[in-house]
């Protein structure tokens, strides 16, 4: 029965064996312009391939014990492609969120959106606020899509309401500390992420979750998106676990 058993038990009673792979994997996920080009395809065509290889990363997480995974889909740097690039990508995602919406529902997806809707056009934003409210029972993979979204802005935007709540009387500077600004963020009810992976050969993280990955793990491989798969994905899970993670302390 559920709130009887200790969470942190086995059905048999045991403590469980130490988590080794990552709880929280977030992607940037980069190349789909290159996948496309080499295809002598346009742009569009790539995010589209790229946009069928979500639903695989999605559906592998429970498998690898991920219990959190965060896409960057579109940055707050993005705007600045051309105007048919950014149309048809806005035109994607309005699409699949209602393709995926049962599909996404029925595997007990849990679907949040980070960034800044301010720019989104209403279409979109309705789409979001009904997948969100459609999975927010929903207890498996929890799934943010980071849309509109750059870790400076995050932190700006943050910033305002924490300055707003000071000047209003509801905070007390002397009791800001690292604690505080994270319940402002975008991210504020996740953990944060273990480990980043980002396709495609670049070597940046391009504004991603900036205050959120301070000790995470980067994998940088070259594969491009569109290629991407769920055997890689529980690749680099593996070698996680085989990282020693200090968070700036020593073994002993
Ligand atoms: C970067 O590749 C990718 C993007 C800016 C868009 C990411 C979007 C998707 C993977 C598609 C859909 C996502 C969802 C959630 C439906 P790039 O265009 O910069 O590639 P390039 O560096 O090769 O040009």
């Amino acid at each position: 029965m559920p709130g009887d058993a200790n969470p942190q038990m086995s059905p048999a009673g045991e403590a469980p064996a130490p988590r080794s792979g990552p709880r929280h994997v977030a992607i940037i996920m980069d190349g789909n312009g290159r996948w496309a080009q080499a295809r002598g395809r346009p742009r569009l065509f790539g995010h589209h391939a790229g946009a069928r290889r979500v639903r695989e990363v999605v559906e592998c997480c429970p498998s690898l014990g991920v219990e959190y995974l965060t896409i960057f889909a579109f940055s707050t740097e993005n705007w600045k492609r051309t105007q048919t690039e950014v149309a048809g990508l806005m035109s994607l995602f309005r699409r699949y969120i209602s393709k995926e919406m049962n599909a996404l529902a029925e595997k007990n997806v849990r679907v949040r959106f980070i960034g800044d809707r301010v720019r989104l056009d209403a279409k979109l934003i309705d789409l979001m606020d009904k997948l969100e409210r459609k999975t927010a029972g929903n207890s498996g993979t929890q799934l943010t899509i980071a849309l509109n979204y750059g870790g400076r802005d995050e932190v700006a935007r943050a910033t305002k309401r924490l300055a707003r709540d000071v000047a209003e009387g509801r905070l007390d500077p002397e009791n800001v500390d690292e604690e505080t600004l994270p319940r402002y963020l975008d991210t504020h009810v996740l953990p944060d992420p273990d480990l980043v992976i980002r396709t495609s050969g670049e070597a940046r993280i391009s504004n991603f979750l900036l205050w959120q990955s301070a000790y995470a793990e980067y994998e940088f491989i070259d594969t491009l998106w569109p290629d991407f798969t769920a055997e890689e994905l529980a690749r680099l899970c593996g070698s996680y676990g085989r990282r020693d993670r200090r968070f700036g302390a020593v073994k002993t």
